[in-house]
């Protein structure tokens, strides 16, 4: 009782305090991801003509990446900064001496009205750093052309910051669909905004094979095109007769370079999947004496067939070893990437279990099912990556029938892949798909684009990459996957990549001890205005109704309903007219549907005015959801 009452009088005490410095001073300062400290100041600094930057070190890249900052400022304000006859400076030092507590990609930045410093350990750090000084200015600088007659001031202001881990990928599915080269630098440039610095590129699938393998030219010529169909995934018609595969793409190895140098001037780590044994249709099509039916296939461009293809390369045939060692050998070439991702996931085994070559094999090196014959093909793969200086990398089935040696696990069918992996001292990359998966619904279904899943911003937010016991060392981090199936286009990708991805930077980047929703969001609404101003397809599903369905015994329902954002009020009607603010007002309590009514309408409003999409929910569709085994809605 005492205890409670403590409680309550603290925690008062907090809230009071907390208001009290709202009410004086409004935040000026909305850094996403969060940074280690920030220590708001009185005053501003002044972007005008007579600002110029001063950089006190030779280093090359980072003199590359002040183009890059000048460029970006000039662009909106018309202010170039990169004269160097200015009288008020923008400093950036390079440490002769390493600060250990801003580590490799840590900075300090101090703004003040007279100048702003930013002091890093290395060329990573400042260019952290400078994104966090864009951040700092008015969102319009944000904008694709001049912006006059606007101030560009930037509060005063104390910054220290670095990552929590060094890990913080976003993945890219372009065998699903192909994005071009020039969509590939925009999502870089885009998840760097974030401090994102590992671009995880999802290569080749059943889809598609989208790189260029210069002594297996057939790989793209054949397995880069499928036939086009549009819809919901899954329910594709398959090729007709005579029909001409000519939807897809691929990227030559001068666009791999192109690509890989452009991440590299922004200090992302480029890692390329080649997924194998499963998914490997495209492949199996152009060669298809490699799988273990040896079938004709075509590339899928997203159809089901039963019985299902045989897309996993088979493990008992050298020349699928011979054909992989040709192209990791140019893999290996072209990324710098310490890791090779060889995939590893969702491999159908079916048809090794009728292959007698496969069974022949088995006996032979004594395997005793087929989980051991798939780690007996990655561990072949963990000697051919070695052979040309690489480290593998794969999803978290490559666990199965016994793990490599030297194997990073990806773990993506929840933690506990990850977890296991940890536990023999593997390290890991923790994406569980309910926390990361960036292709999965963001709200209400009936208000989104067709996939499956969910996955909300909270979600993400949410998400905790280290399992409590476990040595947070062999975390390494954690990714955003961004899976295209249902993804056709550049615009409909970044609408499922942000926000998302935002509370997922924070996750990975700021300290665990600054978690707190409401600031996010607070934070995060800010950046709306400045994705509003660089036209960023972002999506606003946080601001929509939840429905949550009770069940009331057989073909009946009530709901509740809630929201993600806090604050918001939520009108509704049952008469399916548009719920204005004549409408009911919900209370939180259990809503019962009147008799006879079919379906409600709600909306979220937030100071009078509508904020998230009216949603139509039948009241057949809630007791659907009342019975489903799990409410994933
Ligand atoms: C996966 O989602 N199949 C890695």
């Amino acid at each position: 009782m005492r205890k409670n009452q403590l409680f309550f009088i603290v925690t008062a005490f907090i809230a009071l305090t907390a208001l009290h410095v709202n009410a004086a001073e409004p935040r000026r300062v909305h850094l996403i991801p969060e940074p280690v400290s920030v220590r708001e100041q009185s005053g501003e600094f002044i972007l005008d003509n007579s600002v110029s930057l001063e950089l006190k070190s030779k280093n090359k890249q980072l003199q590359q990446s002040l183009k890059w900052f000048s460029a970006k400022i000039q662009r909106a304000t018309g202010v170039d900064v990169s004269k160097s006859n200015g009288s008020k400076k923008i400093t950036i030092l390079l440490n002769t001496d390493t600060d250990a507590e801003i580590g490799k990609e840590g900075y300090h930045l101090k703004v003040s009205p007279q100048q702003i410093v930013l002091t890093a350990n290395t060329a990573a750090g400042a260019f952290y750093g400078l994104q966090t000084i864009i951040q700092l200015f008015p969102s319009d600088i944000e904008a694709k052309q001049l912006k006059a007659g606007l101030n560009w001031n930037i509060p005063s202001v104390e910054v220290t910051d670095y990552p929590r881990f060094g890990w913080r990928g976003l993945m890219l599915d372009v065998s699903r669909h192909f994005f071009t080269k020039e969509e590939v630098k925009g999502f870089i440039d885009e998840m760097v905004k974030y401090k994102y610095n590992t671009f995880h590129w999802h290569l080749t699938d059943d889809q598609g094979w989208r790189i260029e393998i210069k002594s297996l030219p057939e790989l793209t010529k054949k397995g880069a095109y499928s036939v086009k169909r549009t819809g919901r995934w899954g329910t594709f018609l398959p090729a007709l007769a005579n029909e001409e595969p000519t939807y897809g793409g691929f990227y030559t190895q001068e666009d791999i370079k192109e690509i890989v140098k452009y991440a590299q001037d922004r200090y992302v780590t480029v890692l390329p999947e080649i997924d194998v044994p499963g998914h490997s249709l495209a492949m199996i099509t152009t060669y298809p004496s490699l799988s273990s039916t040896r079938k004709q296939y075509s590339v899928n461009s997203g159809w089901r067939t039963d019985p299902q293809d045989d897309n996993s390369l088979d493990p008992s045939n050298e020349d699928v070893y011979k054909t992989l060692d040709k192209v990791f050998t140019e893999i290996a070439k072209l990324f710098p990437c310490q890791y090779i991702h060889i995939g590893g996931d969702e491999a159908y085994k079916g048809y090794w279990e009728k292959n007698p070559a496969c069974q022949k094999l088995m006996a032979k090196e004594g395997l005793k099912d087929v989980e051991q014959l798939q780690s007996y093909f990655i561990k072949r793969l963990e000697k051919i990556l070695e052979s040309k200086g690489k480290k593998l990398i794969g999803w978290d089935e490559i666990l199965q029938g016994g793990l490599a040696e030297s194997a990073t696990v990806m773990s993506w069918r929840g933690m506990n892949g990850g977890i296991e992996a940890a536990k023999m001292n593997h390290p890991v990359v923790m994406t569980p798909w309910d926390y990361v998966y960036l292709d999965l619904y963001q709200g209400d279904p009936l208000a989104e684009p067709d996939t499956y899943g969910l996955c909300r911003l909270s979600d993400s937010y949410n998400y905790e990459p280290v399992p409590a016991g476990l040595d947070e060392k062999l975390i390494l981090g954690g990714q955003g996957n961004l899976w295209t199936e249902s993804v056709p286009t550049y615009r409909h990708m970044e609408y499922m990549v942000w926000p998302r991805s935002i509370a997922l930077s924070e996750v990975y980047w700021s300290p665990k001890s600054k978690k707190n929703w409401p600031d996010f969001m607070s934070r995060l609404e800010n950046e709306f205005t400045r994705l509003d101003a660089a036209d960023i397809n972002y999506s606003k599903s946080c601001y929509n109704v939840i429905f949550k369905p009770v069940k009331e015994g057989r073909n009946d329902v009530s709901l509740t309903m809630a929201t993600e954002v806090p604050g918001l009020e939520i009108y509704y009607t049952f008469d399916n007219t548009f719920p204005d603010l004549h409408a009911a007002k919900y209370d939180g309590s259990v809503l019962n549907f009147p008799m006879g009514a079919s379906q409600i309408n709600a909306v979220t409003y937030r100071n009078g005015k509508p904020i998230g999409k009216q949603i139509n929910i039948k009241k057949e569709e809630l007791i659907k959801r009342s019975e489903a085994a799990r409410h994933v809605y």
